[in-house]
């Protein structure tokens, strides 16, 4: 049995669909427990019973949601001075709507969010380039969704995006199931 967390953040719906995406693939994987919730809403506890974290925020400013950051620092900074985090899984993915793959900036977030996880000495699981889906749904850092068209009109996420969100969270799920229990050496 495995437990993976799903945390993001979301004013408008978007990236709470891609949460849910990702929510249902790591379901698809028999023997695991998944959970979904706001960043706001995460406890220490939460996270150490974890075996897999995915989080997915929207892009603001070319950077991460301040709801997530806060939650970085906070509860994640708790976890990093202790290496309560070591080893588990971590994941990322995002929403925006500006021009560009996932909007403007998609990629410094997910990077910036990928660079967090790896101070908590978390392994990381990228989206391959030959997941269903990527080819207008993810970058190598993660699935990222545009919510807007080609003339900045809000039209949501599209199907690629939450096939590519739904493929990574089989692929957390099943990375946090095989390492389950193993450490790093300290
Ligand atoms: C304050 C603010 C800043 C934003 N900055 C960006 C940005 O830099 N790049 C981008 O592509 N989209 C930007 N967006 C658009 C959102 O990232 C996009 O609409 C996203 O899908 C919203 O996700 P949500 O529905 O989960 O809130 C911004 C939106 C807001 C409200």
């Amino acid at each position: 049995m495995s437990r993976i967390l799903i945390i993001y953040e979301s004013d408008y719906g978007n990236t709470k669909k891609m949460a849910e995406a990702v929510a249902s693939g790591a379901e698809s994987v028999p023997g695991t427990i998944v959970s979904l919730k706001q960043a706001g809403e995460v406890t220490a506890d939460d996270m150490t019973k974890s075996d897999g974290v995915i989080i997915g925020t929207p892009v603001h400013m070319g950077s991460m949601d301040h709801r997530i950051k806060t939650f970085i620092d906070t509860v994640c900074g708790g976890l990093w001075m202790e290496n309560k985090m070591v080893g588990k899984v971590g994941a990322v993915f995002a929403t925006g709507s500006g021009y560009g793959g996932g909007g403007g900036g998609a990629e410094l977030t997910l990077l910036s969010l990928l660079n967090n996880l790896a101070e908590l000495g978390m392994v990381l699981v990228p989206l391959p380039k030959n997941t269903k889906g990527y080819e207008y749904g993810g970058l190598q850092w993660g699935p990222c969704g545009r919510s807007a068209g080609l003339h900045m009109e809000q039209d949501g996420i599209k199907d690629e995006s939450l096939t590519a969100a739904c493929h990574h969270g089989a692929n957390v799920a099943r990375i946090a199931a095989t390492l389950k229990g193993t450490a790093f050496f300290a």
